[in-house]
């Protein structure tokens, strides 16, 4: 056995191997060692011959799903191998083959995956100039390939916004992305380079798509794509081992379909998860996703990441989400009945993998059963395009009838037990069925029958597995029993005997059930088969679902949050007024958040600065319109009283001094590096939102490049893009007198004596100052310092800054300055002087300043 177990494992050798020896999985050797520390369970020992032992693990067959999704979760992969012969039936050792491989990115099973999220396997090969991407979800059949220019930063941007779980790439051109291995939460599998060949790789999409051409997908002439499709199409056959049905077509895209949105500005906008915490809590998808079913979900989240660019499909989106926007009843009506629904999309996956189980029939029974009423609901004239779409879905009634007439109500999720179908579903398991009754029946009635004959009250009719059924009687009437009762078992109290009557009955019922069983497992493959031709309709309609899901949920949340259907066109303008940030919003009281109005174009409001204290509110207005615009482009309703929105092709957000220090570059590069980034990509359709850009460095570097890049971002000739500004230099907003188009608006804040009220109000004009010592006051600086930093404030405006802080006078009481730092022998101040930023993380430098303050309080106590 342990031979069979090693000649498999060699085939295997990147995955765990599970080998099924009776009711275990068993691993052995490394596989063992991993699994056990991982999965937190005993390793033991098994005998391997010459008096050599070797490790050994087991997980419970019957359990193993959540095994499973631990290793898959820690990024192994776990190869399922099975016994293929009945081992009853073996002559010799019992015939054993890997049935599937489970990794990562080819999860297919609900219950290894999370229901509103794609779960993505990715394949990239660089082609010349080019990288070729695929894309697949084999949970749901989604398979999407482009090709993009051979740049690093766009491969990023792409792994930013798919977001996969595994990535295939050529063993050859592994050394092409060393930064791909560092990605932690990525799994990076080397396959063949033969797989990533174009021959081979077209080979294999004609023959799986059975197409002479990949013209049909818009394909047939990115050579890297293709070689991308073709490499994961092979590894989605080697690891799942079925024919992958599901996988109906494939879709091309160019980065050009889509808003371009980088990795800095994804992260910024906050759009599917907050930038700190990483939670759906807080991001834009969780105020906009009122999606009743998890492919709705998947498919919001989708559109959120891929922004649309044109004017009529956004107009599409657009009208079909007014039209649930309308119609109040029917909106609800669509929105129960989607709710009934099953996650189709997941449902053909297992269909076309033969994992299917009866309850899965079931369930997909069910939701045909709902199509009728919702196509009622929908074919209204007054939904215009949405009953178009319910126009197309088919009902499949012959299929909704067969399975409604077949399954019974509570069928089981194991298909070799028996009890899936309906009585009248099939005479010959009809036959079995009430020939197991009769038996039964009888048997219940002999109990009665042999107590009156022998005249033992206590005499009982009992079943095991061992001896089947029996007649038990105590040992105080032993003396009644008859002459035809043959003894089976003695108990301690009791005698178990049969009949040769009893024998025949039992014989009767067992065998009726074995084959019943049998019977049933036929009938159902039968069954899934007939399904499995109204595959294609029937993904079909899971996409209609899913997006009737997603129109009448933003509906549902334009209703709900009291937005408006944008007015779109392909101007250079943006008009928003009582525009609202969809998050902030959500989270401030009712009625607590000021709408502010926004006017940018082409000329006279082109590039806008934007000046007033920390916590007025303009990073809050800024990401405010970014987000208003992306998501008018996705189709949905904004948070405004009116918006008319200019198409833009790019948004970029940058925020100054983000801290990055996990990634070990200084601030001031990271901003520099996306700055850089910005100004090579950003076109005349772009909307830019950029934040403090220019505080990581001193101030008057920061000033010139903030001035600097201000200009160019201005210049038509070179960029010209709508922008907003947000910054702390005051010399900027001189700006706005010398080159046309450029804007300066300021957050106004009230002043209450010394205190500072935000109004939240944007109104045009720059701000007469920074207000940063009430701020600071705000956030608890002590007295004594802020008195001094008013001093040291009145004077540096007094000279003007050009004479800069030499000429500030010391202050007139020394003991202000704070001891810490001047104290040059101070241990502490000698740490810190010595101490590598770039080395540090955040927690560490965390754990330092909790240490530090320790030692400090320990001193002055
Ligand atoms: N329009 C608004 N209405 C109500 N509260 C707001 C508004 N804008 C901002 N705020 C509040 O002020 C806080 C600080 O805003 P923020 O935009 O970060 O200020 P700034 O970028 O000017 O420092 C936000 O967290 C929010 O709670
Ligand atoms: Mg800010």
């Amino acid at each position: 056995m342990l031979k069979q177990y090693k000649a498999i494992k060699n085939e295997y050798a990147d995955a765990i191997l599970l080998f099924r020896l009776g009711d275990f999985y068993e691993m052995f050797m490394e596989d063992a060692e991993t699994a056990a520390e991982v999965l937190e369970i005993v390793l033991t020992s098994r005998e391997a011959g010459k008096g050599r032992r070797i490790p050994m693990c087991g997980i419970p067959y019957h359990a193993a799903t959540g095994y499973i999704a631990k290793l898959i979760a820690k990024g192994f992969k776990v190869a399922i191998c099975e016994q293929v012969e009945d081992p009853k039936k073996a002559k010799g050792l019992v015939k054993r083959e890997v049935i599937r491989v489970i990794t990562p990115g080819t999860l297919i099973d609900e219950q290894l995956l999370d229901e509103k999220n794609n779960n993505y396997l990715m394949a990239l090969v660089k082609q010349a100039e080019v990288y070729g991407l695929a894309v697949a979800d084999l949970s749901t059949g989604d398979f999407f390939v482009t090709q993009i220019p051979a740049e690093e930063g766009l491969l990023i941007d792409e792994l930013s916004h798919w977001q996969p779980r595994e990535v295939l790439v050529s063993e050859q051109q592994l050394p092409l992305w060393p930064w791909l291995k560092q990605h932690t939460e990525l799994l990076l599998t080397p396959r063949p380079a033969l797989d990533f060949e174009w021959e081979n790789a077209q080979e294999r999409l004609l023959a799986h798509f059975q197409v002479v051409s990949l013209e049909g997908f818009g394909c047939q002439e990115l050579l890297a794509a293709v070689a991308a499709a073709g490499a994961l199409l092979s590894y989605a056959y080697e690891t799942q081992k079925s024919q992958l049905s599901h996988l109906l077509s494939l879709r091309t895209y160019y980065l050009d379909d889509f808003m371009h949105l980088d990795q800095y500005t994804r992260r910024n906008l906050e759009l599917v998860e907050t930038l700190r915490e990483h939670k759906t809590q807080g991001s834009l998808l969780w105020v906009l996703d009122r999606t009743v079913t998890a492919a709705g979900g998947r498919l919001l989240k989708k559109w959120l990441e891929q922004p649309l660019r044109r004017l009529v499909e956004v107009e599409e989106r657009l009208e079909k989400v007014e039209r649930f926007f309308l119609r109040h009843q029917i909106r609800e009506a669509t929105r129960s009945l989607l709710r009934r629904t099953c996650d189709l999309q997941r449902l053909l996956a297992k269909l076309a993998c033969g994992t299917l189980n009866p309850r899965d029939l079931l369930a997909l029974g069910n939701t045909l059963k709902l199509l009728p009423e919702l196509r009622v609901e929908l074919l209204r004239e007054e939904m215009g395009p949405v009953a178009e779409m319910a126009k197309a879905i088919n009902p499949l009634p012959e299929l909704a009838a067969l399975l409604t007439n077949a399954l019974r109500e509570d069928p089981p999720i194991i298909m070799t037990e028996g009890n899936i179908f309906r009585e009248g579903y099939n005479l010959e398991l009809d036959a079995l069925l009430s020939a197991t009754r009769d038996g039964k029946q009888w048997i219940a009635s002999l109990e009665q029958q042999e107590r009156e004959r022998t005249g033992i009250k206590s005499l009982k009719v009992g079943f095991n597995q061992v001896f089947g059924y029996y007649l038990e009687v105590t040992k105080t009437n032993l003396n009644l029993v008859p002459e035809d009762y043959i003894r089976k078992q003695t108990l301690a109290n009791a005698e178990r005997f049969i009949t040769p009557e009893l024998k025949k009955y039992e014989e009767l019922i067992l065998g009726a059930e074995e084959k019943r069983a049998a019977l049933e497992y036929e009938l159902f493959i039968e069954l899934r088969q007939q399904v499995f031709t109204a595959l294609p309709e029937l993904k079909r309609l899971a996409e209609t679902l899913a997006l009737l899901d997603v129109y009448a949920a933003l509906a549902e949340t334009a209703v709900q949050n009291h937005y408006v259907r944008p007015e779109v066109n392909e101007d250079k303008s943006i008009l928003i007024r009582e525009g609202r940030h969809p998050v902030v919003e959500r989270v401030l009281p009712p009625g607590k958040f000021v709408p502010n109005d926004t006017l940018l174009d082409e000329k006279t409001h082109r590039l806008q600065i934007i000046t007033g204290p920390n916590m007025a509110g303009k990073s809050t207005y800024m990401r405010q319109v970014a987000l208003i615009v992306l998501m008018a482009q996705i189709g949905s309703f904004v948070p405004a009283s009116y918006a008319r929105i200019g198409l833009v092709d790019r948004i970029f957000t940058r925020v100054g001094a983000a801290d990055n220090l996990a990634g070990g570059q200084s601030t001031f590069m990271v901003e520099m590096s996306e700055l850089a980034n910005i100004l090579h990509h950003a076109t005349g359709d772009s909307l830019l939102i950029l934040d403090e850009i220019g505080r990581g460095t001193s101030t008057y570097d920061g000033l010139s490049i903030a001035w600097a890049v201000l200009e160019y971002l201005w210049n038509p000739q070179a960029i010209g893009a709508r922008t907003l500004f947000a910054t702390h230099y005051h010399e900027l907003t001189s700006l706005a007198k010398r080159l046309p188009g450029v804007e300066n608006l300021n957050v106004v804040v009230a002043k209450e004596g010394e205190d500072v009220v935000f109004l939240h109000k944007i109104l045009p004009g720059a701000s007469d100052r920074s207000y940063g010592i009430e701020v600071a006051k705000l956030a608890g600086i002590p007295g004594v310092v802020l008195d001094r930093a008013r001093e040291i404030l009145s004077q540096l405006e007094a000279k003007g800054l050009k004479e800069r802080s030499q000429k500030v006078a010391l202050p007139v009481n020394p003991a202000q300055q704070l001891p810490l730092f001047v104290a040059e022998d101070n241990p502490l101040v000698k740490e810190l002087r010595n101490l590598n930023l770039n080395e540090l993380t955040p927690l560490e430098a965390l754990k330092l300043l909790f240490q530090w303050q320790k030692r400090l309080k320990k001193k002055e106590a």
